[in-house]
């Protein structure tokens, strides 16, 4: 089976390359550009495509997909809300994911990002650096005893109110199906309204949608207590950035941390340090000495990338060999 992989780095090829040594089936090529309408011509010839977060796999691409007889589309990650399921499924392209590659990385990383904020990290490096080791400006909070809330309590909401939960923070959680066991570990489950007046950090892991696009902002700020930290390493559109950026100035927000942003696909995985960056929002972000931004990281551990390449290569590989198309991931119009 020829695979076109699309928004292959080179860490990509060497997992990926390496997960399917051992396969007789599967024979992937690599592409570094992105899938989009401009690029879908290069799945021509192909059987399945194999993508990523920031590809464009919406109606008219999938329609051209069909066209060219691909047969099944294998994300290379957990979030599909890049995905036409509706369209996959009306041309009966199974689409699979991998849900649970390393939930740790990315909370973790959340963990890192409040770590970062609090005890300025970011801005003590640069000052070090430069022999400047005056402490004013610097000063953190203890973690034990702050209230955090945990919006979306899946794999990785999960992780992340566990690990909060060891720093000896009152975990508050909302999701619209609660999870037992985390209660029985220490989380409480709380409306929405709630969380968002008792915490002093947010941290939001429920999958971008319509009813979660722009879930920050403006009034839901206002529900907030002053000199929050939201920290974001879910999907970018679950924050509106500007409205972020007024409550910033107004000091409603404390501390924003963000893994992932609205407009990142014309950013991230690339190295734009020679270019000039024509979104004068995320330019504002990065003024802010209490904004940390790192480039949608959160996954990228070696665990992760390891079990990213097993998975997909093995979903290709039953691909091959199943009938009926049935995938371990496979994800319905309806998830
Ligand atoms: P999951 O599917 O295990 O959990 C999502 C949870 O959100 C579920 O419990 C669901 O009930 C809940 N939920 C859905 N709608 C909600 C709403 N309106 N309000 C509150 N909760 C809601 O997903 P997982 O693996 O925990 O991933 C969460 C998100 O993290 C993904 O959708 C993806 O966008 C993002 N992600 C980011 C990565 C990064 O590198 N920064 C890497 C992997 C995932």
């Amino acid at each position: 089976m020829k695979v076109a992989v699309f928004s292959c780095k080179p860490y990509d090829k060497r997992t990926l390359e390496s997960a399917c040594a051992e396969s007789d089936h599967l024979e992937l090529h690599f592409f570094e550009s992105r899938l989009s309408s401009e690029t879908v011509s290069l799945a021509k010839d192909y059987d399945a495509v194999s993508c990523f977060v920031n590809d464009d796999l919406s109606r008219g691409v999938i329609d051209q997909l069909a066209m060219y007889g691909i047969r099944a589309i294998a994300l290379r990650c957990a979030g599909y809300n890049n995905v036409d399921l509706y369209c996959a499924k009306a041309h009966n392209i199974p689409v699979f994911h991998v849900p649970d590659y390393s939930p740790t990385s990315v909370a973790e990383h959340a963990v890192a990002l409040i770590m970062a904020l609090n005890r300025k990290t970011h801005r003590a490096y640069h000052r070090v650096k430069e022999g400047n080791f005056a402490l004013e400006g610097l000063m953190g909070f203890n973690l034990e005893g702050k209230t955090v809330g945990c919006i979306g309590t899946g794999r990785i909401g999960a992780a992340f109110a566990r690990i909060m939960n060891g720093f000896g923070c009152r975990v508050l959680c909302y999701d619209l199906n609660p999870d037992e066991n985390l209660e029985a570990q220490g989380a409480e489950y709380v409306d929405l309204e709630t969380l968002y007046n008792r915490s002093d950090i947010i941290s939001l892991h429920c999958p971008l949608n319509a009813s979660t696009h722009h879930l920050i902002n403006q009034t839901s700020l206002a529900k907030m207590k002053d000199g929050v930290m939201i920290i974001n390493t879910s999907r970018g559109a679950l924050v509106n950035a500007q409205q972020a950026i007024d409550a910033l100035y107004s000091g409603k927000i404390g501390y924003l941390g963000l893994d992932v942003y609205e407009q990142e696909g014309k950013l991230f995985f690339e190295d734009m340090s020679d270019h000039i960056i024509y979104d004068s929002v995320f330019q504002l972000l990065l003024t802010f000495p209490n904004v940390v931004v790192t480039g949608h990281q959160g996954y990228f551990t070696d665990i992760a990338l390891e079990h990213i390449a097993n998975t997909t290569c093995a979903n290709l590989e039953q691909l091959q060999q199943s009938k009926d198309h049935k995938f371990v991931r496979e994800l319905t119009a309806s998830a």
